[in-house]
């Protein structure tokens, strides 16, 4: 081909894909493409780096033939007369632009003549076109492109003209140049919060793995948020709806492609114009987070390897004594007979239902962990799971009908199929009944990308087009059932090959639904693979890390990844899953973890307890003051995931979201905050006793003693001793924190105390949102309180915006300003004097138990 010399490196998009093939001239000009080797640097292990063989300019692809305005947009055919090297080229296309509201642009590019797969969640359906679309689009007709443009700027965020497009039956494939460097989102991968452009490829299919760099994961999130041209602090953001195996390829242009073997080209795209905006439209779409059960927020306790229900009782017990905060116990699969589902070990674990009773008394709650396998070998007529979900017919078949066998814990099992309703009232049943035997209280579905140790059955599978697909993803492994069931198990919605990543969603809405109608209570799920929706059943945990002191830190990119995509409830196993913790080590985490939105320390089997009381007294000590801090902020956190459940907005936040504008945010990931003014700096390095942390422009306070930085946008170095994580809060703030206790239950009645970080002028707000905790739908059903608290010209008030029983739960029993410049001679609370204490820059007072709604 002519012309290849033109393409400078970083537009060079890549036409030999395939892995394991080592590219020569022959093969790459059989496609009709340039074969140059690079010049750069060989690439980071792991990474393609420039692809030698590559698209010429003018390589064949799809022309825009026709185009006809629509009541929401517009349509269009698309022709292609050149098949491609890749067998079903679909050589006439439909193309529908849907202006779906003024900062949401959807397009569909589908098979007109025949229906293809298409992701089952459901989506808004837009009614009438948008009227004044921060958007404007362009077509490309030959070769077709689309081009997108933010109105007001003229800012490109998506221009596909760049590589041309392909759309085989098993080989979609869609380029476009990326508006700037500045990615994110993209899970579930291990990574910073930033993504790197380098020749960087994040493939998609959810995966049981340890996390590791550059492999698919557990979860599948094609969305990404990204920082418009220009450095104007707006944003914007792409959302491919497909559950297929895909890669997607970032490169220096910039540039993205997304490259999947199934489904339909179905993507949206997100105006903002800034970053959270963005979020709260993907969210839009695929659905707000549920409001947690207060409980969820509180501390959670699990290993694997208690060994039974006494030595699991003992550490709870132990707990107590030390009067460390814990609402929740959890137990892992050692709580099974024999690692069968819906079991109990008659033996090591006959006092669980007596534990469970215990921890109720306490105003504790008890998880247990579940995995999708249920045992196929059991004698007929003694294990009622598989003998009646065979009965039922929920399980995933192989195409000839039969039960699809693979291994999990228990040996040999069956998978349910959780795209059938029926499957659903089985697994409420199955719940049922043991709950009938142990009052459980919410659940840890485990194992459900789904993961089998032997891949695809134990027959193996069959050799079709959806076990070797023409062209194969990134994935680990090499093959799409490597580690799970056949691609082509046969699944009610569809085969396994388009249901896959779908596992976990479809488990945790199961199990939510059951869980609800079970116990009349919001439910508690957590859940290790997910797809985008997974927020509204389920939150998350980061999987299987080790207890190193870098699995902490690429912990804040994991929990910051999955707060932009709809799923806040999250964490990463506190003090390292896998391998021996140490105890500055998990002192730090748990200090890290007190400020994840869900904090649970959980150990792998074989290695030495972890819990707090198992360190020496002064580390012991160091994790209790962590985890009373955690509880004072319940009133806050509970308030954010309000937030997050109305609005969309995240509750652990990377600071870019509340500092667009400056460039020097864009790639914090060792610091976040809670909400727009709660700024946590962890130490994540051994042997320190300070930590260094970024301060965005503008006034700061310290969280403990209100001393105040004021920071021109620098990096200050803070004392950080054993004991002590840093905080800060931003000027203009007021958090409603409480008296800490050791459960949520009893500290949800407990007093108030406001906290207020006067800015320059000595103004501040905030709110607090309060119900009782656990009933389904407070807020749609109008039982809560929602109050707002207002700083202005050295008077403190508070609104009630709405109000209902619950604000008379609480009362305000101190409130501190931070940044009284001047020492007051009098402050007075509702019109009375009222004793307070003044030091430097800091009023404390004592408000002796006033009412919310008479504050
Ligand atoms: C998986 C889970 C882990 C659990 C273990 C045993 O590895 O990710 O958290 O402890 O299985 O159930």
């Amino acid at each position: 081909p002519q012309a290849c010399g033109v393409v400078p490196e970083a537009w060079r998009f890549d036409c030999y894909p395939e892995r394991g093939v080592v590219v020569t001239r022959e093969l790459c000009e059989a496609r009709n493409c340039c074969f140059i080797p690079a010049s750069s640097s060989p690439p980071a292990p792991g990474r393609n780096g420039v692809p030698w063989c590559f698209y010429p300019p003018g390589f064949p692809s799809y022309s825009l033939v026709s185009v006809n305005a629509t009541d929401l947009g517009q349509t269009g055919t698309l022709v292609k007369t050149v098949k491609t090297y890749y067998p079903k080229d679909i050589l006439t296309l439909q193309l529908e632009l849907l202006y779906e509201t003024d900062n949401r642009l959807r397009v569909r590019i589908t098979d007109p003549s025949e229906s293809r797969f298409e992701v089952p969640i459901a989506v808004p359906k837009a009614t009438e076109k948008a009227s004044s679309p921060a958007y404007s689009v362009e077509l490309s007709n030959e070769p077709f492109g689309i081009i997108v443009k933010r109105t007001s700027t003229g800012a490109v965020l998506l221009n596909t003209t760049v590589a041309p497009l392909f759309y085989c039956d098993q080989f979609l494939q869609l380029s476009s140049s990326l508006s700037s460097q500045y990615i994110y989102g993209l899970g579930e991968h291990r990574s910073s919060f930033l993504h790197d452009i380098h020749w960087n490829t994040l493939t998609m299919w959810a995966r049981d793995v340890a996390p590791t760099e550059l492999t698919n994961l557990y979860g599948v999130h094609p969305f990404y948020l990204a920082m418009d041209e220009g450095g104007t602090g707006t944003a914007h953001g792409f959302f491919l709806l497909n559950s297929n195996a895909m890669d997607v390829v970032l490169q220096p242009g910039p540039a993205i492609t997304w490259r999947t073997i199934g489904g339909i080209l179905d993507f949206y795209v997100f105006l903002g114009p800034d970053p959270a905006s963005v979020i709260g439209q993907y969210l839009e779409v695929v659905g707000y987070p549920a409001m947690p059960v207060y409980w969820a927020l509180g501390y959670h306790l699990c290993r694997w390897g208690y060994g039974s229900s006494n030595a699991t009782w003992d550490v709870v017990k132990n707990m107590r004594n030390y009067r460390i905060p814990q609402d929740v116990q959890w137990n892992d699969i050692d709580y099974m007979d024999r690692s069968l589902d819906f079991t109990f070990d008659p033996t090591a674990f006959s006092t669980l239902p007596d534990m469970v009773k215990d921890l109720h008394s306490h105003g504790q709650r008890y998880v247990m962990i579940l995995d999708p396998g249920i045992s196929s070998v059991q004698p007929e007529g003694g294990y009622w799971p598989y003998d009646e979900g065979l009965r039922r017919g929920v399980f995933i078949n192989h195409t000839d009908g039969s039960t699809l066998i693979g291994k999990v814990w228990p040996g040999l099992t069956s998978f349910p199929d959780f795209s059938d309703d029926v499957t659903h009232e089985w697994w409420y049943d199955n719940l049922k009944r043991f709950h009938d035997k142990v009052p459980f209280d919410g659940l840890w579905i485990d194992m459900n990308e789904p993961s089998s140790f032997v891949d695809g059955s134990t027959v193996g599978c069959p050799d079709t087009e959806l076990e070797n697909p023409p062209y194969t993803p990134g994935i680990l492994g090499g093959l799409l059932r490597a580690k799970t069931l056949c691609a082509s198990a046969v699944q009610k919605t569809s085969s396994h090959y388009n249901m896959h990543s779908l596992y976990g969603l479809l488990e945790a809405k199961a199990s939510a639904r059951a869980l609800k109608r079970m116990l009349g209570k919001r439910a508690f799920v957590i859940s290790r693979s997910t797809f985008p929706s997974q927020g509204q059943y389920s939150g998350h945990w980061l999987g299987d890390n080790r207890s190193h002191w870098k699995d902490m830190y690429t912990s804040i990119a994991g929990m910051l990844t999955f707060n932009l995509l709809g799923v806040p409830l999250v964490g990463a196993d506190v003090c390292g899953f896998s391998e021996q913790t140490e105890e500055e080590l998990c002192v730090r985490w748990t200090q890290l973890g007190a400020f994840y939105p869900f904090t649970r320390n959980h150990n792998s089997i074989d290695q030495k307890p972890q819990d707090p009381p198992a360190f020496s007294p002064a580390a012991c000590s160091a994790m209790k003051q962590s985890l009373l801090l955690r509880s004072s902020l319940f009133p806050l956190l509970y308030t954010l995931f309000h937030r997050a459940h109305t609005h969309g907005h995240t509750v652990a936040r990377p600071l870019l979201f509340e500092f667009p504008k400056d460039v020097r945010t864009y790639g914090i990931d060792r610091q976040f905050l809670w909400g727009k003014s709660l700024m946590v700096t962890p130490v994540l390095d051994p042997g320190v006793d300070y930590v260094v942390g970024y301060f965005p422009q503008g006034l700061w306070y310290d969280y403990y003693t209100g001393d105040s930085i004021r920071s021109k946008g620098e990096e200050l170095r803070l004392k950080a001793p054993l004991e002590h994580i840093n905080l800060h809060l931003r000027e203009g703030a007021v958090i409603p924190t409480q008296r800490p206790n050791t459960t949520l239950f009893v500290s949800s009645g407990q007093p108030l105390h406001l906290v207020s970080s006067l800015s320059e002028d000595g103004s501040a707000g905030g709110e607090l949102f309060w119900d009782d905790g656990e009933s389904i739908d407070t807020f749609e059903t109008d039982q809560y309180a929602h109050v707002v608290f207002t700083v202005v010209k050295n008077t403190m008030t508070s609104e009630v915006l709405h109000d209902h029983v619950e604000a008379s739960y609480i009362t305000v029993e101190t409130a501190s300003f931070y940044g009284v410049k001047v020492e007051p001679t009098r402050v007075m609370v509702n019109s009375h004097d009222a004793a307070f204490t003044y030091r430097a820059n800091q009023v404390r007072l004592g408000v002796r138990s006033q009412r919310l709604s008479v504050f």
